[in-house]
Parts: structure tokens; C-alpha cells; sequence
């Protein structure tokens, strides 16, 4: 038997974060704020993220990096595993990422590395609840409802999203 699949999702594309909520528009102007702790002397790409915890913490994060280059880390997971070690299992509901290059906000949403897309499911899977991703760019920002989408075939819940 051989079957043809296919795989797509739905998400909201946004020109302006003010069609967001107050929570989220303030979510996204915390991560355009974490990109000032950003530690990136060899890239000078900048990236900062922002989570919001069903307890209503939120946790930033900006990339890290390091004279050996693979040893650094993505905002969004510094983010990530931040929340997971100050507040274990508290589900994250939101996570708001920005970027900036030579002094300027970029564009287009910033697209966030493999890796991070599946810490951002399995933070998902723990917390038990979908995780929206918010990708910011200045002139445009994407709007995804549950951080699985970002990852077929990942590597802790393809059952639920392949039905
Ligand atoms: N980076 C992030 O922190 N998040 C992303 O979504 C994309 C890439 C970082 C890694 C590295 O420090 C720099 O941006 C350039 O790749």
C-alpha cells in the first residue's frame, strides 16, 4: 500500500502588532527589549525572546554565543530552559521572538533554528498546552497557534498532528 500525504498549517500573518492583544503586544515589546542582553560579538545578529507563563511570569532571553562557535545558544531556547528551571511545568502560553541587525529591528519575522522548534514542542508536550509563537519583524509578524506546526515529524508528538 502506498499512501500520499501532505502536511500544512494555518497561520496569521500581521503588519502591525497592534492587531495583537495588550498581553501580547507587550509580550513582543519584551523581547524587542531582551535583545539589549544579547551576547553576539562574531554574528552581531542579535535575538531576543520572550515567554509568557500560564502563571503570568515572563521570561526573557537573547542569544548567547561563544569563541567556539556551536557552544552558543538561541534566544528562544535560553528562554525556554530558563522557564522550565525557575518554574517547572508551568506551561509557557506564549513565546514572542525578535531580531536585530546593525541597529535595526529586522524586517521579516525572524525564523527560528530546528533545534529550537523542538524545544519549543517538547516545552509544549510538558506544559500539556498549545504554545503560540509570535515571529516579529518590523514590517511584518507571523502568528503561529500551537509550536508543533514548526516541526513535522518531531521528535515527541507527530501522532497528534498526523492523525
Ligand atoms: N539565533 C537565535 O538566537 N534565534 C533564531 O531564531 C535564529 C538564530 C542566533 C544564533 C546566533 O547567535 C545568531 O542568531 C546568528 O545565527
Amino acid at each position: 500500500m502506498k499512501n500520499h500525504k501532505e502536511y500544512n498549517f494555518k497561520y496569521t500573518e500581521i503588519s502591525t502588532i497592534t492587531e495583537l492583544s495588550d498581553e501580547e503586544q507587550n509580550l513582543v515589546n519584551q523581547s524587542l527589549e531582551a535583545l539589549k542582553t544579547s551576547y553576539s560579538p562574531y554574528s552581531k545578529f542579535k535575538v531576543g525572546a520572550a515567554a509568557l507563563l500560564e502563571n503570568g511570569e515572563v521570561i526573557l532571553g537573547s542569544n548567547q554565543e561563544n569563541g567556539a562557535y556551536p557552544s552558543g545558544l538561541c534566544a528562544e531556547r535560553v528562554a525556554l530552559f530558563y522557564a522550565g528551571a525557575k518554574y517547572p511545568g508551568v506551561p509557557v502560553k506564549c513565546l514572542a521572538v525578535s531580531a536585530c541587525f546593525e541597529g535595526e529591528q529586522t524586517k521579516s519575522p525572524v525564523s527560528p533554528c530546528g533545534a529550537c522548534r523542538q524545544v519549543m514542542i517538547e516545552t509544549q508536550h510538558i506544559g500539556k498546552k498549545p504554545m503560540r509563537i509570535i515571529l516579529t519583524g518590523s514590517e511584518k509578524s507571523i502568528v503561529i497557534e500551537n509550536s508543533a506546526f514548526l516541526l513535522p515529524f518531531n521528535f515527541v508528538n507527530t501522532d497528534k498532528i498526523f492523525e
